[in-house]
């Protein structure tokens, strides 16, 4: 073996100082400057210095702890078994590790149980229950003592203080996660907020920061709960044997479990689960960073033991980070539609969530200067989801390095250098530019067109700046005479005549879009599809809107003075109202009134009156997408006609396909029965097929 160089040693040290000071910041402060990401990525590289060279192991290391010493104020309580922590895998390559660790471990080769559960992002607990009597709660603290939190836990309205059911052990721990619920987190955020308090930055710094309040009233008010996801000693009782049955004793018991944890079998298994959680993730009410694998044999868990702070029979699975670190290396300002000016920072790229991100937004110019964000800084990203990549805060460099100034806001538009206004009330800084704007026109346009919208396919970003700088549109409406000037059209850059007429041929279709739609596509501000929705059932017509006061818009349902005076303003704008009028000049289109649009089955239930097929394996089950098309209306039926609308095709499809062809049924592939489902492409637009 090796020798460290005096430089392993140096970062050995290093680390472990790092890792105690983010411990401490994350435990007992609740305030942590780093990311979860960060932190592991330190974490990880400590773990491998130290299996590189054992002799350098230290018995204090953070490798060799849990969290940090308990808080001064609280009392101590001892655990009666140690709390210990979970090692961490990120691919299946570790899951595989780790499934081949636990069966070389028994020393057997057959199938093995897991309960897989979704890993919790709150703080653990234990609590100690006498006779079925709540009798103490203490956080993990180092693992083998933590603070005495009786008092603060006893406020959770889920926890039984009192066990139900019978058999209770003489003592008993049980661990648990307590956590605080997203939407009561922003609901609670908001409130301190509007009351001028100190917000938090996450559920689980809320969730921690209310725990560890001294005084329990503050605990109660606030939303906290909790599930129990495992046991510390027992004493006179037995416990099933299996980690399944014990958490339904659990729940016998009165005490909240998870309800989203399963059995499941070998490294496939595992894999499964986590890709379903991984995708459910967002849904889920509270935050959940990963999935644990347990074994759940309660004897082969014991057989197995533990290695340092970890038990073998267990391990997390963590989920790509949304939390990321990275470096600010410009900030841009980007014009919106309305004219907005958002502050964009563009980054050194990093993996985030999963994918690689290069831009992060910074909202607007008023958040930028309360996160004190500045080129050169490192920050910290979040992606979450299906969202938009943001700068959640500024990562201070210890220590700190010269920065850059703010970047003010502008006075003029940087795109078109009209004034930028920001009445006193509002947030957002605007171009006041309007359609004179080509950032504003641009966008206009690129809404217009997009898949809530309008739904004109090929006409994104780079086709409608191209368009612009041409000359050949100068705003929506001019769109409906592109077909007139289609020999232009070819000679632009790069545009074949296949491509010129598909663009032709969206254009064409979207005069089917109804008046809701219509709305919404006009990019009125604060009118998005719902209000589009109530403004068009209210109304019915386009002329009935737009003869509208504002006394007459605050009549509809969620419409409020903002909205209505957005509506009228857009109305009677020089600007916008001329476009308006020409758009509804436009030949054979649905979008002037609802009874126009009532002549075509779209709406509520847009496959009434069609009869539609299905042959093949789809990704859901075949009951699934029955229930589905014939909760749109349609009739599911197992015979092809000349009736049937269309052919929904599988998998391994049967005989139906040359079927359907022969009687000239429209055919639709996976990928467009799905957009059939979630409505963005209409029936309309699947032509029957030309009978061969
Ligand atoms: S079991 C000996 N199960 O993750 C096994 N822990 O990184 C101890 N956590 O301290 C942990 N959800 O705070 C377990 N379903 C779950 C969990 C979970 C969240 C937390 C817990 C633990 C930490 C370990």
């Amino acid at each position: 073996m090796n020798d460290p160089t005096p430089d392993e040693i140096g970062r050995l040290h290093q680390l472990r100082s790092l890792l105690r000071e983010h411990n401490d910041r994350y435990h007992r402060q609740d305030d942590p400057i780093i990311s979860d990401y960060a932190y592991d990525q330190l974490f990880q590289e400590l773990v491998a210095l130290e299996e590189r060279f054992p002799e350098q192991i230290d018995p204090d290391s953070p490798t060799r702890r849990v969290g940090a010493r308990p808080l001064e104020q609280f009392a101590t309580l001892r655990h009666g078994q140690p709390m210990l922590s979970l090692s961490n895998r990120f691919s299946p390559r570790d899951v595989i590790d780790f499934h081949r660790q636990v069966t070389e471990g028994l020393g057997i080769d057959e199938h093995i149980d897991y309960h897989a559960e979704p890993k919790l992002d709150g703080l653990a607990i234990n609590l100690t229950y006498v006779h079925g009597i709540l009798e103490t709660a203490a956080t993990r603290g180092d693992g083998l003592e933590g603070e005495d939190v009786t008092l603060q836990v006893r406020t959770i309205p889920a926890l039984p203080l009192k066990l139900t059911g019978t058999h209770h052990p003489h003592r008993i721990e049980i661990r648990a996660e307590v956590f605080m619920p997203r939407a009561l987190f922003e609901k609670m955020n908001a409130q301190l907020q509007r009351q001028g308090e100190k917000t938090f930055a996450n559920p689980r710094n809320a969730a921690a920061g209310t725990l560890r309040q001294l005084d329990p009233r503050i605990t109660a008010r606030r939303p906290l709960t909790l599930f129990c996801h495992g046991l510390g000693g027992v004493e006179g009782g037995a416990l099933p044997p299996t980690q399944a049955e014990i958490i339904q004793q659990f729940s016998l018991w009165g005490l909240p479990v998870c309800p989203e944890s399963e059995v499941t079998t070998g490294v496939d298994g595992c894999l499964d689960y986590f890709t379903r959680m991984a995708a459910r993730r967002h849904e889920l009410p509270y935050e959940i960073d990963g999935v644990v694998y347990k074994v759940n044999r309660v004897d082969w868990q014991e057989q197995l033991g533990f290695r340092h702070r970890d038990p073998r029979w267990a391990t997390a699975h963590k989920f790509p980070a949304e939390e990321v670190e990275t470096l600010v290396l410009a900030i841009d300002v980007q014009v919106g539609r309305t004219g907005a000016l958002t502050p964009v920072a563009r980054l050194t790229p990093v993996q985030v969530g999963g994918v690689a991100v290069t831009n992060a937004t910074l909202h607007n110019f008023e958040e930028m200067a309360r996160k004190d964000v500045r080129p050169g800084d490192t920050v910290l990203i979040r992606r979450a989801g299906d969202v938009i990549p943001e700068v959640v805060r500024r990562v201070p460099t210890l220590p700190e390095q010269p920065r850059s100034p703010l970047i003010p806001c502008p006075t003029h538009c940087p795109v078109c250098a009209a004034p930028v206004i920001k009445p006193e009330h509002e947030t957002v800084a605007r171009c006041s530019g309007a359609l004179s704007c080509p950032a504003q026109q641009r966008e206009t346009l690129k809404h217009f067109a997009s898949r809530r919208a309008m739904d004109i396919e090929g006409l994104g970003e780079k086709m409608c700046a191209q368009l612009l700088q041409s000359g050949l549109v100068t705003s929506i409406a001019d769109l409906y005479l592109l077909h007139t000037r289609r020999d232009r059209l070819i000679r632009l850059e790069r545009l074949g005549e296949k491509s010129v007429d598909n663009l032709l041929q969206a254009i064409d279709r979207s005069r089917k879009r109804d008046l809701a739609r219509f709305l919404f596509a006009l990019g009125i501000r604060e009118v998005g599809e719902q209000t589009a929705k109530s403004l068009a059932r209210h109304f019915g017509t386009m002329a009935e809107l737009m003869a509208a006061n504002v006394a007459d818009l605050q009549g509809v349902a969620d419409v409020g003075s903002v909205v209505a005076h957005h509506v009228q303003t857009f109305f009677s704008s020089p600007q916008y109202r001329p476009i308006v009028d020409q758009l509804l000049n436009v030949p054979d289109t649905h979008w002037a009134s609802i009874a126009a649009e009532s002549m075509i089955p779209t709406t509520r239930q847009p496959l009434t009156g069609h009869t539609v097929v299905i042959t093949g394996n789809l990704s859901m089950s075949r009951q699934e997408a029955k229930n589905r098309l014939e909760s749109l209306g349609a009739k599911v039926s197992g015979s092809i006609s000349k009736k049937t609308r269309c052919l929904i095709v599988g998998s391994d499809p049967g005989s139906k396909v040359q079927k359907a062809k022969d009687l000239g049924v429209a055919i639709l592939d996976e990928a467009a029965f799905m957009k059939l489902l979630s409505g963005t492409i209409p029936l309309e637009d699947h032509a029957p097929e030309n009978p061969s």
